[in-house]
């Protein structure tokens, strides 16, 4: 079951987030903040968590978010599965969770930015997979040597 994200998930996520082994430290941080202001603030602008959740417990999760003085653009800042589960169909089932808000409240675009980096290979093959195409390259955003990889998919 996917649900919306409540302030009882946060240590859930952030230690599915870490178990990944994907994330850098800072990014595990800036995670925790990035739920707590959506549950302080965000939440009421528009931002969006969710969860799926099944007998197992929780096994995954998305964080999507309406890009400021853009027509009905939004921007993927999460998606995560349990290191455990992946690669069974969840992280499609997260994405096309997303998809799904998105167009029913007729939204036009979805963007994606990953690193990179060769251990960042698996996620971009994913959102190749799951029907996003690499519009953008930008040589050293995150540091030298770690490109922004830029994914699109319009509605
Ligand atoms: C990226 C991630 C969310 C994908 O979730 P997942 O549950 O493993 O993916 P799924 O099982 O739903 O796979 C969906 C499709 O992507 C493909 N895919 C997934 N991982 C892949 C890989 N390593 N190599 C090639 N294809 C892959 C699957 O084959 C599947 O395609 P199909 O339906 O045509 O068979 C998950 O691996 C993850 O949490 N990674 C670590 C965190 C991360 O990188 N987040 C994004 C940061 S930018």
């Amino acid at each position: 079951m996917i649900r919306s994200a409540t302030p009882a998930d946060t240590d859930a996520l952030v230690a599915l987030a870490n178990g990944t082994g994907v994330f850098q430290p800072h990014e595990i941080v800036a995670l925790r903040e990035v739920l707590d202001d959506y549950h302080a603030a965000n939440e009421a602008e528009g931002h969006v968590a969710r969860v799926f959740a099944d007998a197992e417990g929780i096994a995954g999760f998305t964080y999507f978010a309406p890009v400021p003085m853009t027509d009905r653009t939004w921007e993927l800042w999460w998606i995560a599965v349990d290191a455990g589960r992946q690669g069974c169909g969840l992280g499609r089932t997260l994405i096309e969770d997303v998809e799904a808000a998105l167009r029913s409240k007729g939204q036009r675009l979805l963007l994606i930015d990953t690193s990179s980096l060769p251990n960042y290979e698996p996620t971009r093959r994913f959102y190749l997979k799951t029907g996003y195409s690499q519009v953008a390259q930008i040589p050293d955003f995150y540091r030298d040597g770690d490109d922004k990889a830029l994914f699109w998919k319009k509605f």
